[in-house]
């Protein structure tokens, strides 16, 4: 009978058990979700029919520099596709989220300063973004990227 060893044993799994727990709720934090509530709203100026070009006015003086002007993504800026599958099934509220707190340490700014109705504008003008992806349209000059796994038609 070794119940010393057995202790020993079970105090170096049970660390183990720690470390990987540990690990995993790093991994959570470091994503960049919008927390449920904010992910939950509802865009205010969804009836608005005005509301696609303000956006869009918003997204070309604002974005267009790390975007693109068809919401590619400049290789160079590292800025995300906002025409992916990825983003484009993110909430309104989502999406407002992001673009109100930004993620500033991955070169994301945060846009709190622009009024909220505008940023909700500029939600609904991403939303007109996702028709370029399906033409398999590359930008100019630019090479056509594999598509996504999950960037298939969808029945609308
Ligand atoms: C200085 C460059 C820069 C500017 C300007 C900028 N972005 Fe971004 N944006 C980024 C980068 C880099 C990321 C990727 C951040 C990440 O994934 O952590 C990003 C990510 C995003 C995302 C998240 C996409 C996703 O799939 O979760 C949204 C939405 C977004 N930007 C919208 C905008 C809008 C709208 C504007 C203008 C109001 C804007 N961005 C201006 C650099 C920029």
């Amino acid at each position: 009978m070794m119940p010393k060893n057995l202790i020993i044993t079970t105090v170096a799994l049970l660390s183990l058990v720690c470390v990987a727990a540990e690990q995993a709720a790093k991994a959570n934090t470091d994503k960049w979700d919008a927390p449920p509530e904010a992910a939950a709203k509802a865009n205010p100026e969804a009836q608005n029919p005005g509301a696609p070009a303000a956006g869009r006015k918003l997204f070309m003086h604002a974005c267009v520099n790390c975007h693109g002007e068809d919401g590619s993504g400049g290789s160079n800026t590292g800025a995300a596709d906002l025409r992916r599958g990825e983003t484009q099934t993110q909430s309104d509220g989502a999406l407002f989220w992001k673009i109100t707190n930004g993620n500033t340490a991955n070169g994301m700014p945060s846009f709190a300063s622009l009024p909220e109705a505008s940023r909700w504008d500029i939600v609904i003008f991403l939303r007109t973004l996702k028709d370029s992806s399906g033409d398999n349209s590359a930008g100019p000059g630019e090479p056509k990227k594999e598509a996504p796994p999950n960037s298939d038609k969808q029945k609308q």
